[in-house]
């Protein structure tokens, strides 16, 4: 018997974890698929899908739907959570307070990031308690966003076993890897460092040599996920950081421009998402559809379930495979604390995540913002539990996206009012 459990399976990227479960069949016999989420409609709707997939790949497995976590978390091998509190209109709403204060307003860095974990952090911590009481043996694996500090709260004040996941790392490896001549592909290493959505490609070994720089000479479209703004960084840019960053960081390196950009749209993504969400779940009513269409790519979760039902196979199949994730620090990285959550190398075997030391990293310039921002999470993870508003406001500070007092105050003020429902503790 092997258990998956998906909580907040009324997600539209459901289809896309069934079509991994599917092609890993033959590594991964798993038996019960329990599929849950608090939408009824959604449920039914996406869950009508999945269960066609599964029908049609023959896999001898039960594929149940229910509204309940305590069912659907009961001796689970392994839980994939990707749920979203307050759903798309919430979303909306954290995109577009920042915003009218001239902040970048996106779904997970940022004041509108903030927001979402500050909703996000009381409902996860719920979940985790169910799971410890109900399947302690299970491996959370957490997409819910902002994940970084997902794990990070996860790690700190629970016991589950869990792990997080993002799927921007494995698109960065493999766009590292197009620069390494195919044939000599398998010596070659990618060196990845950051938090979530704070990451770098900081260095490609080729048999135990590092080409980065050269390859940084020429001109290097990097990755960006579907869901950013398009803007490129410019290559004296790279070239000068000595490194690839994550299309995250276009927040960060382009800040004026993104800002003007986002003002500009006129709809902020989660506007778009919230059609392409209706354009899908229309597809996936479909009696004759039975697996992933095509239109899911124009959402940015790319490599989303190769991400996740991959590591899913390295835990249960021991494989001591390397992943980049989101766990504990544990001493790998000199200038971050042990307990410090971490997206990393990691080595996964049936004991989960072990991160791969890098005693000699030096780069100042991404130390700095990685503890800026590890600084901000902590807060935020306090915040979230504690519903103390000081606390709130100096995570706020914190953030290099925000750190204006005033902005703060304001963008604060507004959003708690905005997320009342959702926060009766604050
Ligand atoms: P979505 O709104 O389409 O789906 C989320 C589902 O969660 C909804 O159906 C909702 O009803 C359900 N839900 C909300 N609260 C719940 C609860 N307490 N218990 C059970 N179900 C609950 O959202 P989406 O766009 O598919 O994204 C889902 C989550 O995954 C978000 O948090 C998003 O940020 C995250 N995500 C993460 C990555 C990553 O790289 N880490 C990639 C893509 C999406
Ligand atoms: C990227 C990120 C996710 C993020 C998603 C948003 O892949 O890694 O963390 O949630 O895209 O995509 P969306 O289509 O919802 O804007
Ligand atoms: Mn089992
Ligand atoms: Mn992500």
């Amino acid at each position: 018997k092997l258990k998956l459990a998906v909580i907040g399976a009324g997600s539209t990227y459901t289809p896309e974890l069934v079509e991994g479960i599917i092609k890993r069949r033959n590594e991964l016999p798993v038996t019960e698929l329990y599929l849950m989420d608090i939408d009824p409609l959604k449920l039914e709707i996406v869950g009508g899908l999945a269960r066609r997939m599964m029908a049609a790949s023959g896999m001898p497995a039960r594929t149940v739907l229910t509204a309940e976590l305590e069912e659907a978390v009961r001796g689970a091998d392994f839980i994939i959570c990707q749920i979203r509190v307050g759903k798309l209109a919430a979303r909306i709403r954290d995109e577009q307070i920042p915003l009218r204060h001239d902040l970048i307003g996106q779904e997970t860095t940022g004041a509108g990031g903030f927001m979402k974990a500050l909703r996000t952090i009381p409902e996860l911590s719920r979940i985790a308690g169910v799971i410890e009481r109900l399947a302690p043996e299970a491996w959370l694996i957490n997409f819910t966003n902002p994940s970084g500090i997902m794990a990070e709260m996860l790690l700190d004040r629970h016991r589950v076993k869990t792990i997080g996941l993002c799927n921007v790392p494995i698109n960065m490896e493999r766009d590292a890897r197009k620069r390494i001549p195919p044939e000599r592909a398998a010596g070659a290493a990618v060196e990845y460092v950051g938090l979530n959505h704070l990451s770098w490609v900081t260095e490609i070994y080729l048999d135990g040599k590092g080409i980065l720089a050269d390859q940084l000479r020429g001109n290097f479209p990097t990755y960006r996920p579907a869901n950013l703004p398009k803007i490129d960084f410019e290559p004296e840019l790279l070239r000068e950081l000595g490194a690839i960053p994550s299309g995250y960081l276009t927040y960060y390196y382009y800040r004026e421009r993104s800002l003007a950009h986002l003002k500009q749209e006129p709809r902020t993504r989660g506007e778009v998402c919230r059609e392409i969400e209706a354009e899908l779940l229309q597809l996936y009513r479909q009696p004759d559809l039975h697996e992933k269409p095509a239109l899911l790519e124009r959402r940015g979760g790319h490599l989303y379930s190769e991400a996740a039902i991959s590591l899913v196979s390295a835990i249960y199949n021991d494989k001591k495979e390397e992943h980049v994730v989101n766990v504990r620090n544990q001493g790998a990285l000199p200038f971050m604390e042990d307990r410090d959550v971490v997206e990393i190398r990691c080595l996964i075997d049936r004991n989960g995540a072990r991160p791969l030391p890098m005693p000699h990293f030096a780069n100042e310039h991404i130390i700095g913002m990685m503890r800026a921002l590890k600084a901000y999470e902590r807060l935020t993870v306090q915040a979230g539990l504690s519903g103390d508003r000081g606390l709130a406001l100096q995570a706020l500070l914190n953030h290099p996206l925000v750190g204006d007092y005033g902005k703060a105050r304001t963008v604060l003020k507004e959003m708690l009012a905005a997320n009342r429902a959702f926060l009766p503790h604050f």
